[in-house]
């Protein structure tokens, strides 16, 4: 049997309701599954923490999780106390660099039994991946402010596109491409517009698709992909982006779907030198905090892809069955996808389908 660490970060609002169910179905399928969880739970990383240190995290934060085998995480940011470059700069984005967590893993299915908001869309129709750059492109802390105060103030940023780095993610966007049925990937840019890093992007993709002569590239410019993303989502099979846009497009997916509560995401650190971190596309919700309203899937679906990024893909398979019977049913769905459940009712929900599941399918269980 199989002992792993996780390191769980609740973070700030709904994050705070949405772990407590994520842990629930893992721990379940750990039972289930025969897989040993040890969680060990931190209250850094919060704006909590923030207002009783006066950072977001202690020195020694990575010290504290760097030998955890992964990252369960629920959601940064309280505005009102800690402006959020403040907050995500000194924890979420932290944890991706210094993890060098460089592909952001999103995926985007529409579910059987889900109202879709795009007219006359099915299930198969909806389903593909977002591989997001995830360590550096527009997210980059180089620039600065001058003539302050004056009529002349200027603000400049830097967007940073390495040749590791373009090359990393595209290669890994490559890879999942090739193992998925349609053999088909786009890549987003700007490069009409954003005139050296853009281009160098697209650049990068074609050397790029000389290593993968059986997957067929396409590429748009981000403005009408995300018109397309609306008009014919079909269209999709792996999308790879930059930081920024991939961060976009990955709202942009799920709302497609129905509600962007139940997309998760993992933060892989593909070499495997320091741990993932996996956490729901979706942040803090203060507008619903507190309420115990919030759709627990994203997080719970992230506990799924955490168990196959472990090696248990059976497990993550049947928590992502588990939530698929859950999400057909009004009465076990939260009200973002016009249900009448409780984040921890739905969450029992899912813990019981998972039982239910399994025990109908036991060839992989424990
Ligand atoms: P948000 O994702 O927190 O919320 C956007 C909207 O979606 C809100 O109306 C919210 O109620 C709704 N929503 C989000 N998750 C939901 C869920 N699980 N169930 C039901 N409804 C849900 O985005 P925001 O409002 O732009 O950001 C709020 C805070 O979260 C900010 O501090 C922001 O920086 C932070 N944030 C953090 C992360 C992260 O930790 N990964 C991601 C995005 C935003
Ligand atoms: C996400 C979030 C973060 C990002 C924010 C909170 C910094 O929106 O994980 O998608 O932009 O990467
Ligand atoms: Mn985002």
């Amino acid at each position: 049997r199989n002992t792993y660490k996780i390191a769980v970060i609740a973070g700030d609002g709904i994050g705070q309701e949405t772990v407590p169910e994520g842990l629930k179905v893992l721990s379940a399928a750990a039972r289930l599954f025969d897989i040993g969880l040890d969680f060990e739970e931190h209250d850094f990383a919060s704006c909590d923490y923030y207002a009783r240190h006066g950072e977001m995290m202690p020195g020694d934060w990575k010290s504290r999780i760097i030998d955890s085998d992964a990252i369960f995480f629920g959601a940064v940011g309280w505005p009102d106390t800690v402006p959020d470059h403040v907050s995500l700069w000194g924890s979420l984005l932290k944890f991706r660099r210094e993890f060098d967590q460089y592909a952001n893993l999103r995926p985007v299915r529409l579910m059987p039994g889900v109202p879709c908001p795009l007219a006359g869309k099915s299930p198969g129709d909806i389903d593909f991946w977002v591989v997001r750059e995830n360590t550096e492109g527009e997210y980059s802390s180089i620039g600065g402010k001058i003539f302050e105060g004056t009529d002349r103030e200027t603000v400049m940023q830097e967007t940073v596109m390495t040749r590791q780095g373009v090359d990393r993610i595209l290669r890994y966007a490559f890879e999942i491409a090739e193992r998925t049925e349609r053999k088909t990937l786009t890549s987003a840019t700007k490069s009409n517009g954003i005139s050296i890093t853009m281009p160098y992007w697209d650049e990068r993709v074609l050397e790029m698709a000389k290593s993968f002569p059986d997957i067929a590239v396409d590429k748009y410019h981000i403005d009408i992909l995300t018109a397309l993303f609306v008009l014919k989502p079909e269209r999709f099979n792996v999308v790879v982006a930059s930081n920024l846009f991939g961060d976009i497009l990955s709202d942009l997916g799920p709302a497609c779907t129905g509600t962007i509560g139940i997309a998760p995401s993992g933060n892989i650190n593909p070499t495997r030198t320091f741990p993932s971190l996996f956490e729901p596309v979706h942040g803090s919700a203060p507008d619903i905090a507190g309420q115990g309203i919030a759709n627990p899937v994203g997080q719970i679906w992230c506990g799924a892809m955490m168990l196959d990024h472990l090696g248990h893909p059976e497990a993550a398979s049947a928590v992502v069955a588990a939530i698929e019977s859950v999400l057909s049913d009004p009465e076990r769905r939260t009200s973002d996808l016009g249900g009448e459940a409780d984040t921890r009712g739905c969450g029992d929900a899912v813990l019981e389908a998972l039982e239910k599941h399994v025990s109908q399918n036991p060839r992989n269980a424990a």
